[in-house]
């Protein structure tokens, strides 16, 4: 990897731990142009690139994509289909770049609804990076945070029944631990593109302290600058945790 655009380092200590990025805007792109969304999606792909390959140079421990939603179902069956065309054949075309990378690759998500295929494909490619030690690049697809809280309360629900467990003896370490996060820090940092100014249903347990970047870039023109902006920008924040204090502040450093 090449130093590229910015020749400012970051301290590691300031960067966020997590980040988590909803990208969104594909269609909107795609619009603009006179295009079908799924021109937008895969140019998404490109801007995918380019982040996680930022991100891995900038030293971020863990990125988490949103790729596919437990609500995009909804849209129409055609978008959905050359969605799944689309994650089957970037898996087959990323996996290899991100594993000379060091990058250690995980889905998260229900996967029983995918086809055998991309289930096989998504195991090839955790089981070939599972012991790189450089950025975990977690990505959410057929993921939604409520999903998530649900299927964790369930499990807990499994060990009372069992006994191994008594209701009473329940902790908040209890659903973190249950979730599809359970080894992965909290959410420190999350960016959403296209303008858009909510959630949607991503990351609700672990997000409950994360600073919340909005940017009006659609996906596909976000690159390695755009996250720098939002790490630069996440590093100016006062994170007080309910604390009254202020805290010292951090400045970046020139290389
Ligand atoms: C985000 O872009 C990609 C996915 C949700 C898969 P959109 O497809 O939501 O694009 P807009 O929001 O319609 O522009
Ligand atoms: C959120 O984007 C999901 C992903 C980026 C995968 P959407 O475009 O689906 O969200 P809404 O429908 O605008 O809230
Ligand atoms: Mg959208």
């Amino acid at each position: 990897m090449n130093a590229q655009s910015s020749h400012l380092t970051i301290e590691p200590r300031l960067l966020p731990k997590h980040i988590a990025l909803i990208m969104d805007g594909n269609g909107r792109w795609a619009k603009e142009r006179g295009k079908a969304r799924i021109f937008g999606h895969k140019a998404g792909v490109d801007a995918l690139r380019k982040t996680v390959l930022g991100a891995a140079r900038m030293g971020v421990q863990v990125l988490t994509l949103f790729a596919f939603s437990s609500e995009n179902w909804r849209r129409p069956e055609k978008e959905v289909s050359l969605l799944m065309e689309l994650f089957v054949s970037v898996l087959g075309r990323e996996v290899k770049r991100l594993h000379k990378n060091g990058v250690k690759f995980n889905v998260m998500g229900d996967l029983t609804r995918f086809s055998s295929t991309l289930q096989e494909k998504i195991s090839a490619a955790q089981l070939l990076t599972e012991n790189n030690t450089g950025l975990i690049l977690n990505i959410a697809a057929n993921y939604g945070g409520q999903w998530d809280i649900f299927q964790a309360v369930q499990k807990i629900a499994r060990q009372i029944e069992s006994g191994e467990k008594r209701a009473d003896e329940i902790t908040e370490m209890d659903i973190s631990d249950n979730l599809l996060t359970a080894n992965l820090p909290d959410v420190d940092l999350m960016i959403r593109t296209s303008g858009e100014c909510r959630i949607s249903n991503f990351m609700l347990w672990q997000a409950a302290y994360a600073e919340l970047y909005f940017t009006d870039q659609f996906w596909p023109d976000f690159d390695e600058d755009s996250l720098r902006k939002a790490v630069e920008w996440f590093i100016r924040r006062e994170r007080r945790f309910g604390d009254a204090k202020e805290n010292t502040g951090s400045m970046l450093e020139i290389k």
